[in-house]
């Protein structure tokens, strides 16, 4: 058991096998912008603090390589190092100098379902942080499917601190801040990438961000609407090389639906089929 923990996903690494094109949809439809770069990966960055959200590599499958997660300092990721190392996690590093764009202090390790996960504290951090309608600030949860989710949540808990939120009959809701969630495990034959959800500032900026989405052709693929789990309002499409993608804020308690979850509005649309399996299709990287 850990009592540190972490606190925030802070980014993600998606191998793609068309960076030019990827890069090309989350700068100039999706709303991120790019901060570093080298020959084969892009660093793309939200409105917020964080250095980067998305780190971009050029791959010769659509793949998912990596997820950063934060921890508040250097003590905590000792506290979590030691942690990790007492549980089934294979590859545990040791926590040092990350060399990487927005580099920090931290270590890697791979989780009981081959995941590469790495948690860091000390990276660079935007100071420019002021609100831009319509551009995602930062990634408010990642939901990963998962073929054993109670044991997954359970790791997530047991040695990186995460609180289990709540638990529905298809997915875990992991917290590790004030977000409902900022991990969830969906039950899934494989590992493999659910969704990456996005913030943005307020209901308005949810629709307008959609309504970009549309008016480049995109088909949404759930939404608008209000989540059950979270009081969210939330827009789903399909990412470059799949993989599903929210724009998504979060609304005061009471303040669309009422308390009874199966009444929230959801002028949606179901996930489509199409949806669905783009939010199965990218797997991860498996580690021994
Ligand atoms: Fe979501």
């Amino acid at each position: 058991m850990s009592s540190a923990t972490v606190t925030a996903v802070r980014s993600i690494t998606l191998g793609v096998t068309d960076l030019s094109a990827s890069t090309k949809f989350y700068t100039e439809i999706w709303g991120l912008t790019p901060v570093a770069e080298s020959k084969d990966a892009v660093y793309l960055r939200g409105t917020g603090p964080y250095h980067h959200l998305l780190a971009l590599v050029a791959h010769p499958q659509p793949q998912v390589l990596g997820l950063d997660m934060l921890a508040d300092d250097r003590a905590a990721v000792e506290a979590l190092h030691q942690s990790i190392k007492a549980s089934p996690a294979t590859q545990v590093g040791a926590p040092g100098t990350i060399d990487a764009p927005g580099g920090g202090y931290g270590f890697g390790f791979v989780d009981p379902e081959g995941r590469t996960v790495r948690v860091l504290t000390g990276d660079a951090r935007h100071a420019d942080t002021a609100a831009q309608p319509d551009k995602p600030s930062k990634i408010t949860h990642a939901v990963l499917n998962s073929g054993d989710m109670d044991a997954a949540s359970a790791f997530y808990q047991q040695h990186l601190g995460f609180h289990q939120k709540n638990r529905i009959e298809r997915m875990c809701f992991l917290q590790c801040n004030e977000d409902h969630h900022s991990l969830a495990f969906a039950l899934g034959k494989a590992s493999s990438l659910n969704h990456l959800a996005f913030a943005m500032q307020d209901v308005g900026s949810v629709s307008r961000g959609a309504a970009r989405m549309l008016s480049h052709g995109f088909v949404m693929g759930w939404g608008v609407g209000q989540h059950t789990a979270g009081e969210d309002v939330y827009a789903y499409f399909e990412g470059p090389e799949g993989g599903g993608i929210e724009y998504i804020t979060k609304v005061p308690d009471g303040w669309l639906g009422s308390k009874d979850n199966t009444d929230h509005w959801d002028v949606a649309l179901r996930p489509t089929e199409k949806q669905a399996a783009a939010m199965r299709r990218i797997p991860f990287r498996v580690e021994g």
